[in-house]
């Protein structure tokens, strides 16, 4: 059986490749689903993935596919830091959440340095860019087993 991944990448993250460079590096995020579905295959998940810039929208995607997933790979990004309403549908499902940055929030301002779904996460990988994702991805896989 697939391991079924769903993965979520919040607001602003359309704008990688664009935004930010000296921090959040030069890949866009085409690129970064890329590398995430090349992996697929040979690691035996099925994977859905989208990007948000909207509250209710991640919201309703939580709705609609979670129930499917294994595994839940969000990188929550602004609404990490202060979305309780996204917190809430992460934990409305029974589903491991492992949370993802690429870059490294603890290391920045002190906003960023909040996760209001860090008591709920199963996970955390941030500062690596795509790594950050594919760390999360072999998260899932080990708590598939
Ligand atoms: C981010 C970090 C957030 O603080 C920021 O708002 C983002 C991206 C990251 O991937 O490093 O938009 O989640």
């Amino acid at each position: 059986m697939k391991t079924k991944i769903l993965v979520i990448h919040g607001p602003n993250l359309h704008l990688l490749g664009f935004r930010e460079k000296n921090v959040y590096g030069t890949k866009t995020l085409s690129e970064i689903n890329a590398e995430i579905k090349k992996r697929a295959p040979a690691k035996g998940i099925s994977l859905r993935i989208f990007q948000s810039n909207s509250e209710g929208e991640i919201i309703d995607l939580l709705t609609k596919h979670a129930p499917w997933c294994d595994c839940i790979v969000i990188n929550p990004a602004a609404y990490t830091h202060y979305s309780y309403a996204i917190r809430d549908a992460l934990a409305a499902f029974d589903k491991p959440v492992v949370e993802v940055h690429l870059s490294d929030v603890s290391k920045r301002e002190a906003f960023r340095k909040i996760s209001v779904i860090k008591d709920i996460r199963a996970g955390l990988f941030c500062g690596e860019g795509l790594r950050s994702y594919l760390k999360a991805i072999e998260l899932c896989l080990k708590l598939k087993k």
